[in-house]
């Protein structure tokens, strides 16, 4: 059974800046979709490109707001990770 979280809380941004495309930045946003729907967070978390981080030798640049937490050099296998990381930030819903 899925744990219940609160609704609209953390958008995962993803450079889609030149340098992080070409490190892969676009299959690093489609595992952290597939990491949220597994999860059935689409209603908590959104994923969406983002423009230039200026932060381009460190890329991909992933960033998650509103906790202006990033993370650099992202590898595609890391996208769980990093939803899991940000799953222990995400107060549960409480029961009604
Ligand atoms: S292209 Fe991603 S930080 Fe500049």
């Amino acid at each position: 059974m899925a744990k219940k979280y609160q609704k609209s809380l953390w958008t995962i941004l993803v450079c889609d800046g030149d340098s992080c495309r070409e490190h892969k930045s676009k299959k690093v946003a489609k595992r952290l979709k597939e990491a949220v729907k597994t999860h059935q967070l689409e209603q908590s978390v959104a994923v969406r490109k983002g423009d230039c981080m200026k932060h381009c030798k460190r890329g991909p640049i992933v960033r998650i707001q509103p906790a202006n937490i990033e993370y650099e050099r992202v590898k595609p296998k890391e996208a769980a990770a990093i939803l899991d990381a940000l799953l222990a930030q995400i107060p549960e819903a409480a029961d009604d």
